[in-house]
């Protein structure tokens, strides 16, 4: 662990820079102490707080010990900020709805606040991310959420994606940024008006920017979000995160510029066009400006695109692991829609154990594991434990999917954990989108999308570990738990 900690800081700078800027922050920090009636948790260094007991490649995993000794809400301190964990169903539950209103604040961490300026959807507070967030789930309602016209666009998607996978003709492949390009399409034609060629050399570029910071910034960023002042003029991984970030910005401004020429206020085409109506208004919030715009249209474009195409990657290589489980799903497809037209949303309810998979994969794959970071609005009482304000709380989703008294076999890959008698069984253990008032605002859209994409594959592929290659179900990560790269090899049915 240690070595793992040196590793990343020998990467930014040489050691002795490290020691000689360790003793003057010793000196200059104040070491701020654990409030009163805290959860509890390990003894924090001064410095460096518990930075030392956490596993930066298994964050979600690495308290285990913690919580075996210190119960369900644990304390930790990282740097200058205070963290509360909480575990289980119960807890879980309280924090972000119960009592979610306290908690409903997203905390300030340097590295998020340098890229994403607080402005916009993910990282934003108080009236302003409450205006952003009902302008965004009313407009993506506009064009098609619930309706045809967007199933129309996700099947039109499909049908570019299975002839791209068909191009491959059953070689092994990475089928990781034709996933990504397709997922992306969809999340580009509700805010851009437009989607992009998976040939298109530029478009592909920017999604591998966009992968390699969300990597780069849950496995990197710590040292940054330690020493922020210090490393913002220091070399290493952080930089790339924020020259990535910065690259993505200049794609979505100019798209922004291209509307602004031809906007016509009568008739809106995307997310763009309506915001750029919305900011005419004369009676429109505060928070409608151009800077807003940008950040808006950034989350929704960075939120709509890792984590669905994430989620379909490892449900890919979940059915070339499990090859019976596979060929009950395309039996299942075979006897509902047949081969001679596409999935529609309407054919969900009679395929259980289609819809079982899915979940099953969302489950176990598990991406978002300790939830977006929250922080508590005001002091609140949880479990019977003082957390003051300003402290930064995160549910860990964890502890809800791998419960050993939810789930009947946790560990493994079992779509019988949604079915009972043959039918789709809810869980309320299952939370990959979160829950209460900051509940992910694209679940509608990342659960349709799911479904008819996953779906068209596996209507028209069976997919298969390529010979003499075993498929691995390590996760990496990043923002979120993706599968480690794999190839794979999808045959035509
Ligand atoms: C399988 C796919 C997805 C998963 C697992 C997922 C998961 C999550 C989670 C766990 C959160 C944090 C919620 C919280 O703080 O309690 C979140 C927030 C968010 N998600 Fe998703 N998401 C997915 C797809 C999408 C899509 C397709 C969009 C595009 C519209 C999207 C947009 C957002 C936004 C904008 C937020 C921030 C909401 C806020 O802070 O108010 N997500 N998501
Ligand atoms: C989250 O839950 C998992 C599963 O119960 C547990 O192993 C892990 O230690 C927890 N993580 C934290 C940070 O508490
Ligand atoms: C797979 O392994 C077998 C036995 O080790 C070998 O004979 C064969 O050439 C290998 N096939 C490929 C495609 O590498």
């Amino acid at each position: 662990m240690l070595l793992q900690l040196l590793s990343v800081l020998w990467e930014a700078l040489s050691l002795q820079v490290i020691l000689v800027f360790l003793a003057t922050f010793l000196l200059l920090s104040g070491y701020k102490s654990r409030p009163k009636d805290f959860p509890p948790g390990p003894i924090a260094l001064p410095l460096l707080g518990n930075a030392l007991s956490l596993d930066l490649k298994k964050t979600h995993l690495s308290v285990q010990k913690l919580s075996e000794k210190y119960g369900n809400v644990i304390s930790l301190q990282f740097g200058n900020l205070w963290f509360v964990i909480v575990n289980g169903l119960h807890l879980v539950k309280e924090v972000l709805v119960h009592q979610g209103e306290n908690f409903v604040d997203r905390p300030s961490v340097p590295l998020d606040d340098e890229v994403f300026k607080k402005l916009g959807l993910l990282f934003s507070n108080g009236p302003g991310w409450k205006q952003q967030r009902r302008f965004a789930l009313s407009t993506l309602r506009n064009f098609g959420l619930g309706k045809r016209s967007l199933e129309e666009r996700i099947q039109e998607e499909s049908r570019y994606l299975t002839d791209a996978i068909e191009a491959e003709n059953g070689q092994p492949f990475n089928p990781h940024f034709q996933i990504n390009n397709a997922v992306s399409n969809i999340i580009c034609s509700i805010t851009f008006g437009n989607r992009f060629e998976y040939h298109d050399s530029r478009f592909q570029k920017l999604l591998k920017l966009l992968d390699e910071a969300t990597y780069l910034q849950g496995s990197r960023g710590q040292l940054y979000d330690l020493f922020p002042t210090l490393m913002k003029h220091l070399p290493g991984s952080h930089q790339t995160i924020l020259k990535n970030w910065e690259q993505l910005r200049s794609f979505v401004k100019e798209i922004i510029e291209e509307h602004k020429k031809d906007w016509n206020p009568s008739e809106s085409r995307d997310f763009i066009d309506a915001y750029l109506n919305e900011m005419a208004k004369g009676d429109a919030a505060p928070s409608f400006h151009e800077e807003n715009l940008l950040h808006s249209t950034q989350d929704l474009f960075f939120a709509g695109t890792e984590t669905t195409s994430t989620t379909l990657r490892w449900a890919l290589l979940y059915m070339a692991i499990y090859p019976e489980i596979q060929a009950k799903v395309q039996a299942e497809i075979d006897s509902v829609i047949g081969q001679s037209r596409q999935p529609a949303m309407d054919d969900r309810d009679s395929m259980p154990y289609t819809n079982a998979v899915i979940h099953e994969v969302q489950r176990i794959s598990n991406i978002v594991p300790l939830n977006v970071p929250r922080m508590t609005t005001k002091d609140t009482i949880v479990a019977g434990f003082r957390v003051p304000k300003g402290t930064i709380m995160l549910a860990n989703l964890t502890s809800l999917h791998f419960d050993k008294d939810e789930w009947e076999t946790p560990n493994v890959f079992n779509p019988g954990h949604f079915l009972e008698n043959g039918q789709f069984k809810k869980k309320e253990a299952f939370l990959p989108f979160s829950a209460g008032k900051r509940v992910c605002l694209g679940e509608q859209l990342a659960r349709t999308e799911l479904f008819l994409f996953f779906t068209a594959l596996i209507q028209k592929f069976t997919f298969q570990a390529p010979k003499n290659e075993t498929l691995s179900c390590e996760f990496r990560m990043g923002l979120t738990l993706s599968p480690l790269p794999y190839r794979i090899c999808a045959f035509s049915r």
